[in-house]
């Protein structure tokens, strides 16, 4: 894949096929994209937290917020949740500002994905304190964002933003996941 066709099917995917395993090496690998990719000062402050077994990613799951657009859409039911999850979390031993580090690394991990025909959605919405008991992260890690992978189960399609201006992504009956972007000439400030 290009690096076009890559940005371009790295989409957001919130349902997936749960009994697609992803192995422990995958997520080392896409971990792995994340190290080599920039860090402000290249203090490197980010470490990781992986999940691929059911029993783990069970432990993750309640306390992710999904889709906010989608109101009626508690979040993937049973069965197309995600296979695996990365946590990004910020050592604050090494730096107190994680900058835009972590969505970097998020990019990465989610290119790396699509090339090897995954999908996932990075999560901000996160129940932080529940998650970091629920998975004994220690106080001096900072919880900054969940990746959630799998085997895409979804169709995502992207569309031109309408005259109305509504940027917010809908389903149709289908089920199938509306996504508009703003158009280039709209995002290029002239000078
Ligand atoms: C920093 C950040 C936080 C996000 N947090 C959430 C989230 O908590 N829950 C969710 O379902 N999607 C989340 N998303 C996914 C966005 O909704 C998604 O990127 C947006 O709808 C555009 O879709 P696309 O990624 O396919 O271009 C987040 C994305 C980013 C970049």
């Amino acid at each position: 894949m290009t690096v076009k066709e890559l940005v371009r099917n790295s989409r957001s995917y919130r349902r997936f096929y749960q009994d697609t395993q992803i192995e422990l090496d995958t997520l080392r690998e896409l971990v792995n994209l994340a190290r080599l990719s920039p860090s402000a000062r290249n203090a490197q402050p980010l470490k990781y937290i992986l999940s691929c077994e059911p029993k783990k990613n069970d432990l993750i799951f309640p306390h992710l917020g999904w889709a906010g657009y989608l109101k009626d859409w508690p979040g993937p039911t049973e069965g197309e949740r995600p296979s695996a999850y990365i946590i990004i979390l910020g050592d604050t031993r090494l730096s107190q500002h994680f900058g835009c580090d972590h969505g970097i690394a998020a990019q990465s991990i989610l290119l790396g994905a699509t090339e090897k025909g995954l999908g996932g959605c990075i999560i901000a919405s996160i129940q932080k304190e529940q998650l970091r008991r629920a998975t004994n992260i220690p106080p001096e890690l900072e919880i900054l964002l969940v990746i959630a992978l799998g085997k895409p189960k979804e169709t995502v399609l992207i569309e031109p933003v309408g005259p109305d201006g509504d940027i917010k992504y809908w389903r149709d009956e289908q089920g199938r996941h509306h996504l508009p972007k703003r158009d280039l000439d709209e995002i290029i400030v002239d000078w």
